[in-house]
């Protein structure tokens, strides 16, 4: 494997398989992995967009993979001056859908960009995806959604989606939680320090074990 790697990677519950996608600066500029459950490379396909997107996350169901495709870009200009990437209103904004064949349906979008992918679903064959998107004027800035599942959980979206939701005024952040399964929200406790957007975690369930160092 040649390309960068993306820092959500999806496995899939049913198969085993890991999905995930490497971009890159310049042309071919997002690229389709998959591994075996056990571990072998078995699938790298070329996915086709029209520039250097900046492309975070996705997502995965049972038969498609959601790209989005949306117009934070890649400036050379930029470099050295931090995240070499701008806003770029002529690229537009797409969400593609892929089948196990390859085969990408592109939907045009209103523009916008998408960090994080809080999940997906398929409903009689189509894929439906949801994600903590912003406009540029938005203030709060919503980062990663962990699940976290519901002890005794009886369906797959039996839990809580955690969010990092940071004002982008600079005061202070919140953590969210929402019930997985309606996004209703349950709580949201006030951070004393500002977490910026994007900064990423884990739920590591307390399940009474202690972790003694080595
Ligand atoms: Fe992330």
């Amino acid at each position: 494997m040649t390309t960068a790697m993306t820092a959500h990677p999806k496995r899939d519950p049913a198969t085993g398989e890991l999905h995930f996608f490497g971009y890159g600066f310049f042309a071919l500029y997002l690229t389709y992995h998959r591994l075996s459950a056990t571990g072998t490379l078995v699938e790298s396909r070329v996915v086709d967009v029209p520039g250097p997107t900046m492309v975070h996350d996705f997502a995965v169901t049972e038969n498609h993979v959601v790209w989005l495709d949306l117009p934070v870009v890649f400036d050379a200009g930029m470099l050295g001056r931090g995240m070499p990437f701008r806003w770029e209103d002529s690229y537009g904004a797409r969400i593609g859908v892929m089948d196990r064949a390859g085969r990408v349906t592109w939907f045009d979008v209103d523009p916008c960009y998408v960090f994080h992918v809080g999940n997906a679903r398929e409903d009689a064959g189509a894929a439906e995806a949801g994600g903590a998107g912003h406009s540029r004027e938005l203030g709060a800035r919503p980062g990663e959604a962990i699940f976290v599942p519901a002890s005794g959980a009886t369906s797959e979206d039996d839990g809580w989606l955690l969010s990092i939701v940071t004002d982008h005024a600079g005061d202070g952040s919140h953590l969210l939680v929402l019930d997985a399964s309606s996004l209703d929200s349950v709580a949201s406790v006030r951070l004393p320090r500002r977490v910026p957007a994007g900064f990423h975690g884990s739920w590591l369930p307390d399940h009474g074990a202690m972790v003694s160092a080595p």
